[in-house]
C-alpha cells in the first residue's frame, strides 16, 4: 500500500477523521493535499487522507486492475478481486471494521451540503475512485455502503468527484476553518445561496457599496443578508425553496 508522506498516520493516533481514498491515480492527489484548507486540516491532526494505490495489490506483470466486460461491449471493468485487495489492503490501518465505503458513480445519490454535514460526523470513511467504463457488480454489491454523484455529467474517473467531497467535508470540522462561523454560515447550510459580499474600495467603476452595510447598524446588516440570501435564492435555485432538495437523499 502506498500512503502519501503527508499523510502517515494512522488511525489509532488519530482523533478526527480519516479518509482513504482507493484510486488507480494517485499521483493527482499530491497537489490537492498540498494547498489551503485541506493542507490546513492535516497539519492540524484534524483529518488524515490516506491515498491508496489500486494497482499496489495487482498481482500479474502487468499490474491489471480491469478487464473486458462480460457478454461483450465496449469499455472496461474494473475487477472485483483487485477492488476488494485494495480495500482489504488499509484494514490494518483501520480502527472500524464497517466503515462508509462510499463509491464515487454519475449513478449515486446526489452529493449535497446534507451529506457533507452528515460524512463530516464520521470518523472513517472510504472513497472508490471508480476509473474505465465501470466497476465490477459484485464489488458494488458487497462492499460498498453509499453511492455518491457530484453532478448529472459523466467524468473520467472519480477522482475528481472524490476532492470535491473531500474538500466539502472537511471545511465542516470544527477547528479547521479559522473562524467556524464562517463554515456554518456557508451558501446551503441554511438551504439558502448566500448574500452578495463587498471588500474596499467603497467606489469601484461607478458602483457603490450597498449604504446599510456602511451604517454600522449590525440588526439592519443581518436583516439586509437574509433577504438578499433570500432573493438571491429564489432568482437562481428556486427548486430550494420549492421542495427542500438539501436533504440527504436516502
Ligand atoms: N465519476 C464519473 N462521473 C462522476 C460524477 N458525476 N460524480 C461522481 N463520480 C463520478
Amino acid at each position: 500500500m502506498k500512503v502519501f508522506p503527508v499523510t502517515q498516520k494512522v488511525q489509532s493516533e488519530m482523533e478526527g477523521l480519516s479518509i482513504y481514498v482507493l484510486t488507480i491515480f494517485p499521483g493527482l492527489f499530491e497537489q490537492f493535499l498540498r494547498y489551503g484548507i485541506v493542507k490546513r486540516a492535516i497539519e492540524k491532526d484534524l483529518v488524515s487522507i490516506i491515498v491508496v494505490n489500486i494497482r499496489d495489490v495487482a498481482y500479474d506483470k502487468h499490474k491489471t486492475v480491469d478487464d473486458t466486460p462480460y457478454g461483450g461491449g465496449a469499455g472496461m471493468v474494473m475487477k472485483p478481486d483487485i477492488l476488494a485487495a485494495s480495500l482489504k489492503s488499509t484494514l490494518p490501518f483501520r480502527e472500524h471494521r464497517q466503515p462508509r465505503v462510499i463509491l464515487l458513480t454519475p449513478q449515486g445519490k446526489r452529493f449535497n451540503q446534507s451529506w457533507a454535514n452528515k460524512l463530516s460526523l464520521f470518523n472513517e470513511i472510504i472513497l472508490i475512485c471508480g476509473r474505465y467504463r465501470a466497476i465490477d457488480e459484485r464489488f458494488r454489491q458487497l462492499y460498498v455502503t453509499d453511492e455518491l454523484s457530484i453532478g448529472d455529467y459523466v467524468l473520467s474517473g472519480g477522482e475528481y468527484a472524490s476532492m470535491v467531497v473531500i474538500d466539502a467535508i472537511i471545511r465542516l470540522i470544527p477547528g479547521v476553518l479559522n473562524d467556524f462561523e464562517s463554515g456554518i454560515e456557508d451558501s446551503f447550510q441554511n438551504g439558502l445561496l448566500d448574500c452578495p459580499w463587498y471588500t474596499k474600495p467603497e467606489m469601484f467603476e461607478g458602483l457603490r457599496v450597498p449604504d446599510v452595510l456602511l451604517s454600522g447598524n449590525h440588526a439592519d446588516i443581518k436583516k439586509w443578508r437574509q433577504e438578499q440570501s433570500v432573493k438571491n435564492t429564489r432568482l437562481r435555485r428556486p427548486d430550494l425553496l420549492k421542495n427542500g432538495s438539501d436533504e440527504v437523499n436516502e
